[in-house]
Order: structure tokens, then sequence, then C-alpha cells
């Protein structure tokens, strides 16, 4: 068939060009063809939407997607938007999808990273869903990601999502979903999709004492090399996967923001977390205690010089509140911020409750960069620890006659 053949000619282009796989082998960084580079065949093209399921070299595609020029402009009205990585990305209209399949160790954990633009003045969102090979896709759970929010100034922002593989083979599925949405052509666009594998929870595990796992920050998903705004760990439900092992992020349609020591002023090490939407997220994390334990919360607070100001008396500090199940109320750690950078600690000292202890961790306040663009920015977290002491069981006192 002509589209088999054709494909036949853009697969050998493909492996004349080294990348050689006939599913992407992941490894960390982007998949075959990620950021969409390698275009379809113009037979299988109608203006700028693509006909033929695998027309675009190592995808699947089902629905109204369409392949997007850089600069060029999408409809009337509509903005010229350039695109993150290279000049090319792929906008999914309602119901449409993009899919790969992945080589990966099965049990093992992996987090995707992709960049995501809204295109319509509406709530949209992505579906996203890893289906073992042979496995039901109709039956597989997917994770709803909100792009409605705009976090960055240029339009485009990189979210992470995370699974644990079921099997050595997956297909890794991007879905646009129909619901409530009443434009076909409206739809986000989608590129730079990335993949890390992730150190398992268990193994994230701070040392000294500390219970919490990962409360260094220092796991988490893939932040695109040249990247100067992060990526955005979307909200998700107890049992999901997280992209940030250990930690949680609770919210409705909110995101916390990971970012990386090269891009911005992080505490400790080479990664921390930037709360940039006040109170309506908190990272949360639940560990095992031993009730009647003295236990001590602390974590640093800081800004992450991205020119995000909080400064009195014309702006009210940043304010970090920590909170822990069976603690007596919460502590907050102001952070009068320039935007240049610099951190301070914060403790809690509570005494454990039951054998299993929450803590949380949110900003109370909206902040927005100096800048003019309005950027939602906020206080950096890092270096969460907990360390709970058993207390020493209380003395008898000698019972008189
Ligand atoms: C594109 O498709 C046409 C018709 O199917 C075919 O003749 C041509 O070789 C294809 N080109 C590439 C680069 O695959
Ligand atoms: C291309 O799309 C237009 C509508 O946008 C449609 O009228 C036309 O039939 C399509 N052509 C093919 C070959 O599908
Ligand atoms: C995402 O998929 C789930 C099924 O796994 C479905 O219940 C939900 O409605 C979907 N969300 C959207 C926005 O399509
Ligand atoms: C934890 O406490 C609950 C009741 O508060 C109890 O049902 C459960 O068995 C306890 N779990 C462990 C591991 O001690």
């Amino acid at each position: 068939m002509a589209a088999d053949g054709a494909r036949r000619v853009a697969l050998l282009f493909l492996l004349l060009c080294g990348a050689a796989a006939r599913h992407a082998s992941a490894g960390d960084g982007a998949l075959l063809n990620g950021n969409f580079e390698y275009p379809p065949n113009k037979s299988q093209m109608n203006g700028t939407t693509v006909t033929g399921e695998h027309a675009i070299p190592y995808w699947r595609i089902t629905g109204l997607v369409e392949y997007i020029d850089s600069g060029k402009s999408l409809g009337p009205g509509d903005m010229v938007l350039p695109v993150p990585e290279g000049v090319h990305a792929l906008r999914l209209g309602n119901g449409a999808s993009v899919r790969q399949q992945l080589s990966v160790t099965r049990g093992a954990y992996y987090s995707v990273t992709f960049s995501a633009s809204r295109t319509c003045a509406q709530a949209e969102w992505l579906n996203l869903s890893v289906v073992p090979i042979g496995g039901d896709e109709a039956a597989t759970p997917a994770s709803d990601i909100p792009i409605q929010t705009v976090y960055s100034a240029s339009g485009w922002d990189s979210y992470a999502w995370a699974f644990r593989a079921e099997r050595g083979i997956v297909t890794f599925i991007i879905h646009h979903g129909d619901e409530g949405v009443d434009d076909p052509a409206c739809g986000p666009i989608v590129d730079a999709v990335a993949i890390k594998k992730l150190r398992a929870p268990g193994d994230t595990g701070g040392g000294g004492g500390n219970l919490l796992r990962n409360g260094d920050f220092e796991e988490g998903p893939y932040i695109i090399p040249g990247t100067a705004c992060g990526v955005l760990v979307p909200p998700m439900d107890e049992d999901d996967v997280s992209p940030l092992p250990g930690w949680m992020v609770m919210s409705y349609s909110k995101v916390a923001k990971y970012v990386d020591a090269a891009h911005y002023a992080v505490p400790g090490g080479a990664r921390a977390v930037e709360l940039v939407v006040g109170s309506e997220v908190a990272l949360v994390q639940e560990v095992d205690t031993v009730p009647g334990a003295a236990c001590r919360m602390e974590f640093s607070v800081g800004d992450a010089r991205d020119g995000c100001v909080a400064c009195a008396p014309e702006l009210p500090p940043m304010r970090v509140v920590a909170a822990a199940t069976g603690a007596q109320g919460t502590v907050t750690v102001e952070y009068p911020s320039r935007g240049t950078g610099g951190h301070m600690r914060g403790k809690l000292e509570f005494t454990a409750q039951g054998n299993r202890t929450r803590v949380v961790l949110y900003s109370s306040g909206y902040h927005t960069m100096a800048d003019t663009t309005g950027t939602l920015c906020g206080p950096v977290v890092d270096d969460v620890s907990l360390v709970c002491a058993c207390k020493p069981p209380p003395t008898r006192r000698l019972l008189r006659r």
C-alpha cells in the first residue's frame, strides 16, 4: 500500500539518521521524534491536518491532529506561537490522541515531561496513560492534566507525569478529551515529549533519621536542558505515581513548579520546588510514626532568584505554612523576598498522634514576577526533614502505701 511504502521510506530515512529502534528504548531524554521535527509525508496531510494514522514518524495518531509550523498563524485572530523545541508541534483536536510504544523496565518508575500550550480561552485537559502491551486501553486508567492556567510568559509550559511500568513494552498515550468543548478545532498544542527513569520512592530516603522520602527533592521529573521555566507537577490522586517520588501535589487544577539550580536559586542540592499558586496547592507526604514520639519537621524557604519580589511594606512577604497531623497548630515562615535568592529554615515541633503522620507545606500568598508579564511565582521550598524520637516511657513513681 502507498501509505505503507511511504512509512517505510520515512523509517529508512530515520534509520539512516541513526534512530535505529522500532520503538523508543526509554533512556533519559526526548522520545523518538519527541519534538515532532520529522514531518509527516505531504501526501498524508490536508493543509495542516494530518490524515494518515502513521504519518508522523514513530507516532500513531487518532482524531483531528494538526501539524503546526512555528511562526505560522493558527487561524484568523490566533496568535503566532513559537514552539519550544525545533520548529514543529502537534495540535490535538477534540478527542484526538497521539501515542508511541516504549521499551521500559518492567516494575520501574518513569516520569514523562512534555510541553503544552493552550490555544483557546477555555479550560483544557489532557489525559495521559500507559497501556501495557496486550492490555485493554479502554480499561486503563488515565490521568487528567489541567492545561488551564498559563504559568510562563511564553505561553508554553512544561508538565510532568509519571507511571510504573507494568510490562516491558507499553504504549504511552496523550489524549485530548472531548468533554465540554464546543469548538472541535480547539485543543492544546504539544511538543518536546521526554522521559526519565525515576528511582523508586522507597529508594529516596533522606538518611540521618529523616523519615521523609525525597525531602531534598533531588529526585524528580526530567527538566529539558535549556528550559528556563522548570517543570510543572500537576495535581494527583493518592494512588497516582508521583513524578516527585515520595510527594503528592494536592490541588484541584493547579501545579507545583519543579526548578533546577541551573536556572534558579535553590536552597540545597540541584533541585527544589517553587510554590507558585498560593494556598491552592499543597505538597503532602505521609509516613509511619510511633504514637507519642517527639517529632521535629524542618524545611528551607527561599526565593528562586527569578524576580519574584515580596518585600514589605509595599508587598507582603512570602509565607510558607507547615502543618502536620498531631501538631498543635501550624508554623509559618515569612521570607521577605527581593527576588535575588537566599533562604532560611523553618521548624515545627510536635508529638506524633497516630501511626501515620502527614506533613503539609503550602504558600499562603500569591506573588507575581516584578516584570510586567504577571507570571505567577512564589517561595521555593527544599530540604524538608522529619525526625521523630521515641520518648522514654514515663518513669514510674513508686506507689506509697
Ligand atoms: C510520500 O508519499 C508519496 C506517495 O505515497 C511517495 O511517492 C513518496 O515517496 C513519499 N515520500 C517520502 C519522503 O516518504
Ligand atoms: C481537505 O479538507 C477540506 C476541508 O478543510 C475538505 O473539503 C477536503 O475534502 C479535504 N481533502 C481531502 C483530500 O480529504
Ligand atoms: C480521562 O480519562 C478518564 C478515563 O480513564 C475519564 O474518566 C476522564 O473523563 C477523561 N478526562 C477527559 C478530560 O477526557
Ligand atoms: C494504625 O492505627 C490504626 C487505628 O488508628 C489501626 O487500625 C492500625 O492497625 C494501625 N496500624 C499499625 C501498623 O499499627
